[in-house]
């Protein structure tokens, strides 16, 4: 088999690639406005009830309707996956791994009408929308590698002893429940999902209600390459009617979760009640939210830094829990670095997604909208506007990219996480007081660090608290493999997505000895 390796980004410069993503675009643009339909063991439900998804670079188009789970029908679906569960269970892990790979083929060759989907119903740009598929083809391949090696690993890693043969394997959980964000459709997704069934669990998908015509498409492609039914149940709907119901139901065994902070918390306090007739511990895998720092040492490339605040934070508007939402920068070159981002944001191109040119898009929906203007007010009390600070709802949702100067460490904005595109400069005396000022918050997710000084580089290596520390490059852009990814502290439950421990959480080991 060819060794893992990330897939490679696409170079639009190039007109044949240029073509190529133009005629998937097209493609995709016709198929606009269909109904998605709920699959329960593989079979199409279509319901009274369904949701609009809108573009929200132009809210009149209608990227599709999804029909809606109710709490009957999450019944149905638990007991179709823990039907499914006895027989997946069993299959051996090459074959389980092998619908990944075949999964990651159909994407491959059609990977721009993924980003197309992305463009239309997230609001990416083309290259983050490129990104965010290359990184859906990367889950698939790594996992289903990884899944390979965990099932040889027990047999490796036991004391062998006279007289006796004694096996470590991986099992299977049971039925899972995947609850994704919005902010990478399909990457974390299908990451999640891939990482569940891989392992030999069965799962209830309920993609976020802003992007499930993007989640739709996945599960077509699992069915493309003949993954048994009830394997995946995908069961869109309402948070507020299934969500907290999909969560305390007797039959979940785990739930996978990435998004904000408050529903991870709610989805980990609700999960560690043990119900009348439950007879495991429900485990629970949560990836949360960011509030990511830059540090810009004294001795450090300004140039490189401000690029890389830049690319950090304001590209997909900041929507990414990896986002650099605070600059902390040494008073010596605070000024000079300050002016130099101001004057690169200034020159960004703000607009519809759709545009080739578009460097910033819009942000998701009326609730993110509403909830980042909320903290341009806060960051006015709080700070000097510096950049930005404009907004406005049509044809979409658009916040220009927004700068405040001279933000106490501990000042609202500093702390709390915005996701949209705003960041906080915060002035400091001492490389040691920067670090201070980063750690300053209840999370632990990214955070970069740009300096030329080797002292400094192992200080923060020492005492920076995050899950994913990068020195003299951006925050965001985590490659499968390279760099796993997840965080600390209020950042989620310390997993790293993308790495080489994370099917263990899907799994629980079970040692069998015989006596020879
Ligand atoms: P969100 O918490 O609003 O929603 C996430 C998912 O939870 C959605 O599918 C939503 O429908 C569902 N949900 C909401 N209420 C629920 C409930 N009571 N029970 C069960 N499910 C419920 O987050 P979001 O706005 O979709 O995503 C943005 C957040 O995700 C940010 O905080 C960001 O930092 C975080 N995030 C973290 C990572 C990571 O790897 N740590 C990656 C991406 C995004
Ligand atoms: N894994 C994504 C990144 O690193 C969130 O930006």
């Amino acid at each position: 088999m060819i060794p893992y390796f990330p897939e490679a980004l696409t170079n639009f410069s190039k007109p044949e690639n240029e073509a190529a993503f133009t005629a998937a675009f097209e493609r995709v643009s016709s198929q606009l406005g269909q109904t998605c339909p709920l699959i329960v063991g593989g079979r199409e439900i279509y319901t009274d009830q369904r949701q609009e998804s809108r573009n929200p670079s132009n809210l009149e188009q209608i990227v599709g309707f999804v029909a809606q789970a109710d709490k009957t029908i999450i019944d149905e679906a638990f007991q179709v996956a823990s039907k499914t569960f006895t027989t997946w269970s069993q299959v051996r892990p090459e074959e389980r791994a092998g619908y990944l790979f075949k999964a990651a083929a159909v994407i491959r060759r059609r990977k721009h009408e993924f980003s197309s989907w992305l463009l239309l119903e997230a609001g990416k740009t083309r290259a983050e929308a490129d990104a965010d598929t290359a990184e859906c083809i990367d889950f698939l391949e790594y996992y289903g590698r990884q899944m390979l090696q965990l099932s040889e690993r027990g047999k490796q890693t036991l004391i062998s002893y006279p007289g006796e043969d004694n096996q470590l394997e991986y099992i299977p959980l049971g039925v899972g429940v995947v609850i994704p964000p919005w902010n990478f459709p399909l990457a974390i997704m299908a990451g999640m999902t891939a990482a569940a069934i891989v392992s030999g669990n069965t799962v209830l998908l309920k993609p976020a209600s802003q992007t499930p015509v993007i989640a739709y498409r996945f599960y077509e492609v699992l069915k493309e390459v003949g993954l048994p039914d009830g394997v995946v149940n995908f069961v869109p709907g309402d948070a507020d009617v299934i969500g907290d119901y999909m969560v305390d139901h007797v039959r979940t065994r785990f739930v996978t979760f990435t998004g904000s902070r408050d529903v991870g918390v709610r989805i980990y306090e609700r999960a560690s009640k043990v119900h009348a007739g439950q007879i495991w511990l429900k485990r629970v895998i949560a990836e949360m939210g960011g509030k990511d720092a830059i540090i810009v040492d004294e001795q450090a490339d300004l140039d490189l830094a401000a690029q890389n605040i830049i690319n950090s934070a304001f590209m997909f508007s900041g929507q990414k829990c990896s986002a650099c939402s605070r600059v902390i920068a040494h008073e010596a070159i605070y000024q000079d670095l300050l002016d130099r981002v101001v004057e690169k944001t200034r020159a960004l191109t703000i607009g519809d997604a759709v545009n080739a040119n578009t460097q910033v898009g819009p942000v998701i929906d009326q609730k993110a909208y509403e909830k980042i203007k909320h903290y341009i007010e806060i960051g006015k009390q709080e700070g000097r506007l510096v950049c930005g600070g404009e907004t406005w709802d049509k044809p979409g949702y658009f916040v220009s990219p927004t700068i405040f100067a001279d933000v106490p460490a501990d000042a609202r904005i500093s702390k709390e996480e915005i996701f949209g595109p705003v960041v906080a400069f915060t002035k400091v005396k001492t490389f040691s007081d920067a670090i201070a000022a980063a750690n300053n918050t209840e999370f632990g997710l990214t955070g970069s660090v740009f300096t030329t000084n080797r002292e400094h580089v192992e200080e923060a290596r020492r005492t920076f608290h995050v899950g994913n520390l990068y020195f003299n490059r951006k925050s965001t852009g985590a490659l499968v493999g390279v760099h796993p990814f997840g965080g600390f502290n209020m950042s989620g439950t310390d997993s790293k997505a993308g790495g080489p421990d994370y099917l263990l959480l899907f799994t629980q080991p079970k040692l069998s000895s015989e006596v020879l």
